[in-house]
């Protein structure tokens, strides 16, 4: 007799599986996600064992990568796309995907065969972009979204390299729910990863992402996968940061910066010489060297301190943790005898990029301090380190990348937790342990507005 077809519930956000169904899922929490999921009755069938390798019998060659002809993006995928992996590339709508993975591919297209899969937008709409970045004339395009039929393509073409845009509109009637939904995406990428590894074709899905940034909503995508990168900027803005968040083939965290302009995404190879630049001695204003993943990049704090008549003075940040904000302000306070009580402070990191590692810190108390005494940072300098609640610095990690970057820009003189390495060149390390020390070392208190 035929065991009847096993039915159990999954969660379509985190994957959590029930035996009966639930309206709020136990494990994330939210509320009718849990929908049926019929495992065929040939899960319990025998099957017969596999024999095993040694991993010393296994033939494996390094793979060629296929450069995309995008330095930046070549940088962060790690040198190049390793065929018949997938990449996840995820950003918000309008941030330039598209464009972005037009021109890869139109570089690629010279000497290998190269397609487009829009479900997104029309041919002719994919053709005006084309024009305007220019050779694109060979990059082969398919319009479509049914996943079946994209995937039969691609078995019989078999491109070098194929790009997705957007994995959110393929649709497999299979699969019972609406195009864009978990299920749909979860089950495309599935689908697509075997045809990447049995096609050898290199394929890159384009996903948007939600409004709290995970890419397609559920993290299973992203295990999927053998890269993800994330692709964000200010929309306001000409400066997108392209980041990976995974790279089975490389190292994770590189940082690829573009500039969007009327002929497309240009690579910005020097990052610091855009947003390092302060116009020198300008009261509230001093330079941060952060670290993006391995590379060091100098960026231009601004801040701003107004007497206000509020209760609750503001802390506007923008490109920095509002919280971190919060907490360099307490400490000023309380260990280096800025009172901020009754102003307001907004601090702004210069071209729209956001900044999330601690040994920015130092910076963006250097410029808060200069707005509040009126005193300017000395000319050529550059701070890092991170703040600890004690008023006291902590080393930041990787200072001589740091160190190394300044003296490639020209610098003077750095301000950096005890412990830093020795400069080389006309570069001066100021070490200092305490917040009120760097502030001291780091103003020019000569200079003050009023005197
Ligand atoms: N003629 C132009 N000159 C300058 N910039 C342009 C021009 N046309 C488009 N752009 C830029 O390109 C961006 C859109 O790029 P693109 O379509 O690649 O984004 P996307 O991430 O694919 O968006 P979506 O999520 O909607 O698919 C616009 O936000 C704009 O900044
Ligand atoms: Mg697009």
């Amino acid at each position: 007799m035929a065991r009847a077809a096993a039915v159990h519930y999954s969660c379509t956000e985190c994957g959590y599986s029930a035996g009966r169904w639930l309206g709020k899922c136990p494990s994330c929490s939210s509320y009718g996600t849990l929908v049926e999921d019929v495992l065929s009755a040939a899960d319990g069938a025998k099957v017969p064992p596999k024999p095993l390798l040694r991993l010393v019998d296994v033939d494996a060659e390094e793979a060629q990568r296929i450069p995309t002809g995008v330095a930046e993006l070549d940088r962060v995928l790690g040198g190049g796309l390793v065929p018949a992996s997938l990449v996840l590339v995820g950003g918000e709508p309008g941030v330039g995907k598209s464009t972005l993975l037009l021109t890869a591919l139109a570089s690629i297209s010279k000497n290998r065969r190269a397609l487009l899969v829009t479900g997104e937008e029309s041919t002719a709409q994919v053709k005006l972009r084309a024009e305007r970045l220019g050779g694109a004339e060979r990059v082969e395009i398919l319009a479509e979204t049914q996943l079946e039929t994209v995937i039969a393509t691609l078995e019989s073409e078999r491109p070098d390299v194929c790009v997705i845009d957007s994995v959110q509109t393929l649709y497999s009637a299979e699969v019972g729910s609406a195009p864009g939904s978990v299920g749909q995406v979860r089950e495309a990428a599935a689908r697509l990863l075997r045809t990447a590894k049995e096609s050898g074709v290199a394929t890159i899905l384009v996903g948007h992402v939600t409004k709290d940034g995970t890419v397609a909503g559920p993290r299973v995508l992203e295990h999927l996968v053998d890269c993800v990168l994330q692709f964000e900027g200010d929309r306001y803005h000409a400066h997108r940061v392209l980041r990976a968040v995974k790279n089975r083939f490389g190292s994770t965290n590189e940082l690829g910066v573009f500039e969007m302009t009327g002929a497309g995404l240009q690579g910005v190879p020097d990052p610091s010489e855009v947003f390092g630049r302060s116009a020198g001695n300008e009261i509230g204003s001093a330079v941060a060297c952060a670290l993006e993943g391995t590379r060091p990049i100098l960026l231009e704090i601004q801040a701003l301190v107004a007497p206000t008549d509020l209760a609750m003075p503001r802390r506007v940040a923008t490109g920095i943790d509002p919280k971190r904000l919060a907490m360099i302000v307490a400490v000023l306070s309380r260990h280096a005898r800025t009172a901020l009580g009754a102003a307001d402070v907004f601090v702004n990191v210069a071209g729209g990029v956001r900044i999330d590692e601690p040994g920015a810190d130092l910076a963006v108390a250097l410029a808060i301090a200069s707005a509040a005494r009126g005193a300017p940072t000395h000319e050529g300098q550059a701070a890092f380190g991170e703040i600890g609640l004690t008023g006291r610095l902590r080393p930041a990690t990787q200072a001589e990348r740091r160190l190394e970057e300044c003296t490639k820009l020209g610098l003077a003189a750095v301000v950096a937790p005890t412990g830093a390495p020795a400069a080389s060149g006309k570069l001066v390390v100021h070490e200092v342990d305490t917040l009120r020390k760097a502030i001291a070392a780091g103003l020019d208190a000569d200079r003050t507005e009023a005197g």
